[in-house]
């Protein structure tokens, strides 16, 4: 029996909730008919946002979401995205299958989609192919109340009041898609673009130790394992944030996506054996060693922990669907995305002290979706119904936990069996997420936990490794009770099944 220790009394960081952030692209059919549909759309929509997709997104919660892209963001021109819809460019999408775009989602479209979902909002703006001027006059036109060219424009466009953008990414994986850039120039480059990303919340004359900055600035950070590109950035651009200021950057990105056979053959998202999924798994828990790694040079720089690692891309990526277009990144997801998500998640909250915020690339119809859609129908994805489970720990306070593994995968590829992690919630109960990576031996736990139980919960995702949901069954994996859990004099027993997530949720006495 696998012993668990939780310490309850030994209390870590804050899980910031913004790491069960989502990601949403111009990229195939993630905005346009994942998310909107358009205004005059026979599929139920409010202002032309698709009502199935973003209920169901509000049952999980989401915290933020982050937009236009990706890459898609070096190329996006804002000014293309707003006034009357007859009057947008339409636009050649260059880097995602090359398909023409009207514009009808703009920035408009943006803020009232997240005011619909009730989230935090994270725009990314243009370095590579767009100018100061440029990222300026848009923080502007978002977000100045008082009265200026760009805070005129957006009143003239219809909207008299400014949003509150929570995040800007100044540039999108710079170091490739976002002009190739090296570490050094990008650094340069960021010091002078993020200048210009105004704190439009600060009054005049407000003693700036009175003040908070309300835009919290992402640096492009590396690339998977490049530590070069994190040193050299931080070596130019972090500075110390004097009282009331955020410095230069509130956070440094980090993208990681898990190709199960490589970068050129990425593998099927639907078609593996038993080798291929401990290979997946094994690539997930790589995001261990990339976080403490990164930490620690950021450690060197900031010990206070002042900024944070962003992990704005992290997911599967696999070849896509036969018959659907390369560039549009539409794959399947079966247990084997619930398992990564549940893997992931759970080191993502135990390092919530650095990561705070990630977003899961994508929210719908692209990577590693937790929706689907075709038509007027929508199925949510296992990996939906992993955030579903996880999402007690969104602003819950990280507690101690430990648990016992033996090793499982294969010879190539070993992987721990097990994987947790626990917090209090705001509800105060004790929420307990525990991963059984094995595809064939359940693990009974023994969890010794330093309060008294006085009631428990539970409830799972299980499946086949192959299980997945589809418009023509689309609950074959959904989260099911898991109630074979007993209160013992020391915490609690229960046996987590082969190939599966548990959450206990724990009324403490
Ligand atoms: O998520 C798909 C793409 O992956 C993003 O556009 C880019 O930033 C990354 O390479």
């Amino acid at each position: 029996m696998a012993k668990l220790k939780i310490n309850t009394e030994k209390k870590l960081a804050k899980i910031s909730e913004e790491i069960y952030g989502h990601f949403s692209e111009h990229l195939g059919r993630c905005i346009y008919e994942g998310i909107y549909v358009g205004e005059d759309s026979p599929i139920e929509q409010v202002n032309g946002m698709r009502k199935d997709v973003v209920d169901a997104l509000k049952a999980i919660k989401v915290p933020v979401l982050r937009w236009p892209g990706g890459c898609f963001a070096d190329e996006y021109h804002w000014k293309d995205g707003i006034g009357p819809k007859e009057n947008r460019k339409t636009i050649v999408n260059t880097h995602w299958g090359g398909v023409v775009e009207d514009n009808s989602f703009g920035t408009h479209e943006y803020f009232e989609l997240c005011r619909q979902l009730g989230c935090k909002t994270y725009v990314n703006g243009n370095l590579g192919s767009g100018t100061v001027r440029e990222m300026s006059e848009w923080v502007e036109y978002m977000t100045f109340s008082g009265v200026s060219p760009m805070a005129g424009l957006r009143r003239q466009n219809g909207h008299e009041e400014p949003w509150k953008v929570d995040y800007f990414g100044v540039g999108n994986e710079n170091w490739g898609c976002g002009g190739n850039m090296t570490p050094e120039y990008y650094a340069n480059e960021y010091r002078r673009y993020q200048t210009y990303v105004r704190d439009y919340s600060q009054k005049p004359m407000q003693p700036l130790e009175h003040h908070t900055p309300s835009i919290r600035k992402i640096c492009c950070g590396p690339n998977v394992d490049d530590y070069e590109w994190t040193k050299t950035v931080l070596d130019t651009c972090f500075c110390h944030s004097p009282k009331g200021s955020h410095g230069f950057m509130d956070g440094l990105s980090l993208h990681y996506y898990v190709h199960p056979e490589g970068w050129e053959r990425k593998g099927s998202a639907t078609e593996f054996d038993a080798g291929v999924w401990y290979k997946t798994l094994s690539k997930a828990l790589y995001m261990e060693e990339l976080i403490q790694k990164h930490s620690a040079i950021m450690d060197v720089y900031d010990p206070e922990k002042e900024i944070a690692l962003v992990v704005d891309e992290w997911g599967t990526w696999y070849t896509v669907e036969p018959g659907t277009n390369p560039g549009f990144l539409y794959q399947q997801n079966t247990m084997r995305d619930a398992l990564v998500a549940g893997i992931t998640l759970n080191i993502f909250n135990k390092h919530a002290d650095r990561v705070r915020m990630a977003n899961l690339a994508q929210i719908v119809n692209v990577l590693q979706a937790v929706i689907f859609t075709e038509g007027d129908k929508m199925v949510k994805t296992p990996t939906y119904h992993i955030f579903d489970l996880y999402k007690h720990h969104q602003g819950a306070q990280l507690v101690d936990s430990q648990i016992e593994t033996t090793q499982t995968g294969t010879k190539d590829y070993p992987v721990p069996n097990l994987t947790e992690s626990a917090s209090i919630g705001t509800d105060g109960r004790l929420h307990i997420t525990v991963t059984n990576l094995s595809l064939d031996q359940p693990a009974a736990i023994d969890a010794f936990l330093d309060v008294s139980a006085s009631a428990v919960t539970g409830e799972m995702v299980a499946g086949e490794m192959h299980a997945k949901n589809t418009f023509e069954d689309p609950s074959q994996v959904t989260v099911k009770a898991f109630d074979t859990i007993e209160i013992t004099k020391q915490g609690l027993k229960f046996t987590v099944p082969a190939c599966s997530a548990v959450h206990l949720a724990v009324e403490m006495a």
